[in-house]
């Protein structure tokens, strides 16, 4: 069955006299900063809420269709567009009659795309674009049958963080303009379309004809879609869980506490507000491990380990509906507002879920990783507040916003008590929902709500390094470990019974740099790493197996390269293979036969670490 235009309109309707916000209400009295990473011109014309329709087309690997912008401001509009063909633009008083209006494709920026500038004709308030995307766009990846887990149907999704929605949706693209927005997606019948919006027609047959609807407003990289042969199961009242057939079952047995996240997070820093939270688990080339996309998070199914060992991760996305989707980042070099709270929220959540001694050894685990990846870094990039000129965005991706942000928190939590604390966070979240906002803009409102803090903040945002205030984050869980290994390295038996994955992660890791080929195989022998079923512990081994020539390690190195896209995985692999001549000539061989089961995003950041 096909949705009548009629019905749409109807619908739309409905939408504008109900639960829309008044869309001239929604922080308008907030002005936008300045967004070094968008053409956008807000303080002339600014976006408040966009309608797509566009068609999904999987033979030409193409989303075509019009985008209408709704438009607060005169003269004429920027657009950021990234690898997009426009074909025209009209504008409109009433949006529903449409004239032709000017429009310019500016020159195009590796990085940041090209700008559009289209005309608003006196008194109009409405612009309707017409485009297609490019079968290459950034954001977009478009899997065959075979690179699915069902293998009969394809399948499309689509990244948008940091800067990649200007690669299948022109528009406003700052993390600063924040956009209602509705849809109208049309596929095949019996795929399954979601997006980061309701997704009310769950139950229903799939017709190939979507609409959506997402009312509360978001940045620009929280819109996203997913189309394919999907299924839904229900977890608890207002969480669910969609994936392929196949993964069904195990995805709604690993999420299971689901529901029970939510409300420890509402506990903790106030309500949930956005209505359903439900997480899609996507084909192992997902290029990240979680995306937190509003009310729908997308996960890598490499955090399906059979014990809730890696879900963490979806106590984090689900945090980000607090830091991040509720309080934004004003501009990629803020970034840290949104990571840094979210690891310092999701650590809180697994406390309660699981227990203190979980969350602090997950807490330690990421405080090494930060520890090593901070001694790699230049000291600009150490900083929280990073200096993103003349950069890609991805490029402030470390682990310091993550985890030197959440380490400053912590440090302001052990200074003035939970008591204090807690409340200040959800304040912060109350003050600022909806709004996006900047580094200063924290230090302010921290200033006025805990005035008697010692703790140096300027310091920990604008220093490279790890403060001598810096919090100590100990695990007995990991100590116990140590113990073990000092054990290990004498020769001697090691117990490792009852051992969680996090405490086979620090193990593999706290090895000694040199093993001998005896000392691999001897260790593949006892513990199974080879046929290890969880990611982080099999990716863990991988490294050593590349590092010291482990040689009945190659054929699981092989199969998961081909199958698992997730960089924070596969980058490493592929590094620690181009260490030596030999083993780069092999990584260039790999790469060249698996690229096609990467997201763009994945290929290029691939692509450059092996021409270097
Ligand atoms: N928002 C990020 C993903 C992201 C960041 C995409 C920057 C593009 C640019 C998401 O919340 C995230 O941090 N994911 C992590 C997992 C998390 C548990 C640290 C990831 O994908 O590894
Ligand atoms: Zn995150």
């Amino acid at each position: 069955m096909r949705i009548s235009l009629e019905a749409w309109m109807l619908a739309v309707a409905v939408l504008l006299s109900g639960c829309a916000p008044k869309l001239e209400e929604v922080n308008s009295q907030v002005p936008v900063v300045k967004d070094i990473h968008s053409y956008a011109n807000p303080a002339e014309a600014r976006v408040r809420h966009i309608e797509l329709d566009l068609q999904v087309d999987f033979e030409k690997r193409t989303l075509a269709g019009t985008v209408v912008h709704l438009i607060e401001g005169k003269g004429k509009v920027i657009f950021d567009t990234k690898d997009l063909k426009i074909e025209k633009a009209e504008a409109s008083k009433n949006g529903k009659e449409f004239q032709p209006t000017t429009f310019k494709l500016g020159a195009a920026d590796k990085i940041l795309g090209a700008p559009l500038e289209v005309v608003l004709p006196e008194g109009a308030r409405y612009l309707r674009i017409s485009y297609e995307t490019s079968p290459t766009a950034y954001a977009l990846q478009w899997l065959t049958p075979q690179q699915t887990a069902g293998k009969k149907a394809p399948y499309l999704y689509t990244q948008g963080e940091p800067i990649n929605t200007r690669s299948w949706i022109p528009l406003q693209d700052s993390p600063g303009i924040r956009i209602t927005y509705r849809a109208r997606i049309r596929t095949q019948p019996n795929f399954f379309a979601v997006m980061s919006a309701n997704n009310d027609q769950r139950t229903s047959a799939p017709t190939g004809d979507y609409l959506f609807d997402m009312a509360q407003p978001v940045p620009p990289y929280l819109l996203a879609l997913a189309v394919g042969e999907l299924q839904f199961r229900m977890i608890g009242a207002r969480t669910g869980v969609y994936t392929e057939k196949v993964m069904l079952d195990a995805a709604a047995h690993e999420f299971s506490d689901l529901d029970s996240m939510v409300t420890a997070a509402e506990q903790l820093f106030g309500s949930y507000r956005w209505d359903r939270y439900d997480v899609l688990v996507l084909p192992p080339s997902f290029p990240i491990g979680g995306m937190e996309n509003p009310r729908l998070t997308f996960a890598t199914p490499t955090i399906i380990a059979g014990d809730k060992s890696l879900v963490s991760l979806i106590s984090h996305e689900l945090a980000h509906s607090w830091s991040g989707n509720l309080v934004t980042n004003a501009t990629w070099s803020d970034f840290w507002l949104n990571e840094g709270f979210t690891v310092y929220v999701e650590r809180r959540i697994q406390e309660v879920l699981y227990s203190k001694q979980r969350s602090e050894m997950e807490f330690a685990i990421e405080v090494a990783e930060l520890k090593q990846e901070m001694a790699t870094l230049p000291e600009k990039d150490q900083l929280l507040y990073v200096d993103l000129a003349g950069r890609d965005p991805e490029d402030g991706v470390t682990l310091v916003p993550y985890v030197k942000g959440a380490l400053m928190l912590r440090a302001i939590e052990e200074e003035v008590g939970r008591e204090r604390f807690d409340p200040f966070v959800r304040g912060y979240f109350d003050q600022f929902a909806f709004q996006s906002i900047t580094t200063g803009m924290f230090e302010a409102y921290l200033k006025g709500k805990l005035p008697e803090l010692k703790l140096d903040v300027k310091e920990w945002i604008y220093k490279p390094g790890l403060p001598k205030s810096c919090p100590v984050i100990s695990s007995f869980l990991l100590a116990n470990v140590d113990v073990e290994i000092a054990k290990w390295k004498k020769g001697q038996p090691i117990q490792t019974k009852d051992w969680v994955a996090q405490q086979w992660l620090h193990f593999l890791r706290g090895l000694p740099a040199e093993l001998t080929a005896d000392q691999m195989a001897k260790l593949d022998r006892e513990f199974q790493f080879t046929k290890s079923k969880n990611s982080e512990t099999l990716d863990a081994w991988l490294i050593l197996a590349i590092r010291h020539k482990y040689a009945p390690a190659q054929v699981a190195l092989e199969e998961f390269l081909s199958r698992v896209g997730r960089q924070k995985f596969i980058k490493p692999l592929y590094q620690e293979m181009a260490k030596t001549g030999e083993g780069k000539a092999r990584a260039k061989a790999l790469f060249a036969k698996n690229k096609a089961n990467y997201h763009p995003i994945a290929s290029s950041a691939i692509e450059a670490l092996l021409a270097k």
